[in-house]
């Protein structure tokens, strides 16, 4: 068995303030969690506000190196990787997607340039790409979420829908063939009745393209319907895990229960 994702015992600790006055929070205190190769999932990571899920996302995608602890991603320590272009060789196989679709993208500039500016970095490590060679990239990607370059092309942010925007943004994160996407609440600044659209998106590239998604999310509904496994984090720590619909069928722990039970209550205040 090999793995794609190893989090190895991983904590991170945060040391703020000046020397009189210092303090430390451990964000995520001793985590491990692994991703199989060869069996592409969706993982869910829950959990109220604070208890670290975008942190443990942050070391996942090298972002933040963990004060205790090691990211493996096949098998290589994500802490080592200093180069710039073994940088990029990591970052393409990694990607990120943001919460809010209208900060990954400039007001002021076509959304098109962005694809076509990642498609040419990515493709330039095997030889300088030809403007059909990169189009033709672009096109691909945005077909995978259910667009096409001729929809995009042109349009800036504003001229798109908000869905159609991190359609767009998912698009860009598949152009250099990710095995992960790292996705911090990508649905929360999204019409609800989009969300689940775009969570589907998530299972069809999980079967089409076997990549994995580690998707952290407070929405319960959405983690339930897509996810093949879910931990739920508390406090920097993983206090329940397993296969997503027994454990919120049938949460355990105290905190999961609490938490299921807080998205059944109708809140009409
Ligand atoms: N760069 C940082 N410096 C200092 N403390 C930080 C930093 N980033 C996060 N923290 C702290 O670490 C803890 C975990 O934060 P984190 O952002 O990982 O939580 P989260 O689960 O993503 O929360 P949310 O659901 O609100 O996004 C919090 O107490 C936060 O204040
Ligand atoms: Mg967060």
């Amino acid at each position: 068995m090999s793995l794609l994702l190893d989090i190895d015992h991983v904590g991170k600790t945060f040391t703020q303030g000046g020397l009189l006055s210092r303090r430390s929070i451990e964000a995520v205190k001793d985590i491990s969690l692994q991703i199989e190769a060869e069996r592409p999932e969706i993982l869910s990571v829950v959990g109220e506000s604070g208890s670290g899920k975008s942190t443990l996302a942050a070391m996942v995608l090298g972002q933040q190196l963990p004060t205790r602890g090691r990211v493996l991603f096949d098998g290589v320590d994500v802490a080592s990787i200093r180069s710039g272009a073994d940088r990029r060789a990591f970052m393409a196989k990694v990607q990120p997607v943001l919460q809010n679709p209208f900060e990954a993208f400039n007001p002021l500039k076509r959304v098109d340039r962005y694809l076509f500016a990642t498609a040419a970095n990515f493709m330039a490590a095997t030889g300088k790409p030809t403007r059909q060679e990169i189009e033709a990239r672009v096109d691909r990607a945005l077909v995978e979420v259910g667009l096409t370059l001729a929809e995009v092309r042109g349009r800036f942010p504003h001229e798109l829908s908000g869905g159609q925007l991190q359609r767009t943004a998912i698009a860009r994160a598949l152009i250099p063939d990710p095995r992960l996407l790292v996705a911090d609440e990508p649905v929360s600044m999204v019409d609800a009745s989009l969300r689940m659209s775009i969570v589907n998106l998530f299972s069809s590239l999980r079967d089409r393209l076997g990549l994995s998604i580690i998707y952290i999310t407070h929405d319960l509904a959405t983690a339930y319907y897509i996810s093949d496994r879910i931990i739920i984090m508390k406090k920097g720590e993983v206090v329940e895990r397993g296969n997503a619909r027994e454990v919120l069928d049938n949460p355990q722990h105290p905190y999961s229960i609490a938490l299921k039970n807080a998205v059944l209550t109708p809140d009409f205040a």
